[in-house]
């Protein structure tokens, strides 16, 4: 017998233009009903164009009418905003005590480990003093949407990117704004991007533990917060600061990355401890979180990151950092 779930089943392939992702994935279908063999598909409009829609009404009423039984197909779009139709299980911001430490990179990772474990992953580069997220990824295509809403880009994984950098006319216009107005496009990203179904969102925070990044998480229901750190940090100073400013919002940290731990150097078999020794223990023991990850300076790293290959990366961190992601969200909060 004709269901529900067969053609909601079958509407998993119909992708909207652009993201590449289906409307199921987007969680664009709001009913389904079926009656003696007649089938009506009701849609969220969200962010779609007219055009989008066009396209997404034709591919749907072409994969339902193949299935048997079919009689006849009805699709119809009803407005509904982007927030209406998000559903996003875990938020995570990344946090620094002060920029150039590594931050976006173990956001960046943090997106594509949990990709690799199978999960569905968007990242919202926040830090709009240095964007740097789409250049990691390779991405220079510009979103495309509707009035109501944002798509994001579709990076070679599958995961959904969305920067302000992809919205400026070129690459290299640098973004001289004031705090208000920063602040009013990251909520803007949250309320405007069509994000669909995640499992996880991953915010690339401005650096700092001051006003900034404070705005950004005031914006978005945040699960949690990772802290990245070099063996070089004060690490009282910046935990204490992070801390405080978690602390104050409600929300917790899920864990510390400590960045540039250490240089392997493969012909003497020796990890070199160069910015100084490892402050892992003592930043997830003042945090009072788990250190999610120790991640070494690597070249191969820097240049996949120049060329937008961070995807292609095969460090262990890859395998390691996913993992303890997922196991420190669904840990029991102290
Ligand atoms: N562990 C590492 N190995 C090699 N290069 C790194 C490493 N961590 C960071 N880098 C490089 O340092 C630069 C700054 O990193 P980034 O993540 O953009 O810092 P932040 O976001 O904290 O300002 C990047 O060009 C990145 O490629
Ligand atoms: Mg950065």
């Amino acid at each position: 017998m004709l269901n529900e779930d067969q053609i909601k089943q079958s509407l998993e392939a119909v992708l909207v233009p652009d993201v590449r992702r289906s409307i199921v994935g987007l969680n664009l279908v709001r009913e389904i009903t079926v009656s003696d063999g007649k089938v009506k598909v009701n849609l969220a409009s969200a962010a779609l164009s007219e055009s989008a829609q066009d396209w997404v009404s034709t591919k749907a009423r072409e994969v339902i009418g193949k299935l048997p039984e079919v009689k006849e197909v009805t699709v119809e779009f009803s407005e509904a905003k982007p927030s209406e139709v998000n559903k996003i299980s875990y938020i995570i911001a990344v946090m620094s005590g002060k920029g150039g430490v590594g931050k976006s990179l173990v956001a960046g990772l943090s997106a594509v480990s949990l990709k690799r474990q199978g999960y569905e992953v968007g990242i919202l580069d926040a830090d709009i003093t240095g964007p740097s997220i789409p250049k990691m990824f390779g991405i220079n295509d510009r979103p495309t949407g509707s009035a109501s809403g944002i798509l994001p880009v579709l990076s070679r994984s599958g995961i959904e990117v969305m920067s302000i950098n992809l919205l400026l006319p070129s690459e290299d216009d640098a973004v001289i704004w004031r705090g208000p107005l920063i602040a009013n496009t990251i909520k803007q990203f949250g309320e405007d991007v069509l994000w669909g179904k995640l499992d996880y969102l991953i915010i690339d925070l401005p650096p700092g533990t001051a006003d900034a990044p404070l705005t950004v998480m005031q914006s978005f229901p945040i699960s949690g917060v990772i802290i990245v750190f070099t063996p070089q940090d004060l690490v009282e100073m910046i935990v204490k600061k992070a801390v405080n400013m978690t602390q104050k919002m409600g929300k917790r940290i899920l864990g510390v990355v400590e960045n540039m731990s250490y240089l392997y150097v493969p012909e003497i078999d020796k990890k070199i401890e160069i910015f100084g020794k490892s402050r892992a223990e003592q930043m997830a023991s003042t945090a009072g979180a788990p250190l999610l990850g120790q991640l070494p300076i690597d070249p191969e790293l820097a240049k996949l990151c120049d060329e937008g290959g961070i995807e292609r990366y095969n460090g262990e961190i890859m395998t390691t950092l996913g993992k303890a992601i997922n196991q420190a969200i669904s840990a029991k909060v102290k």
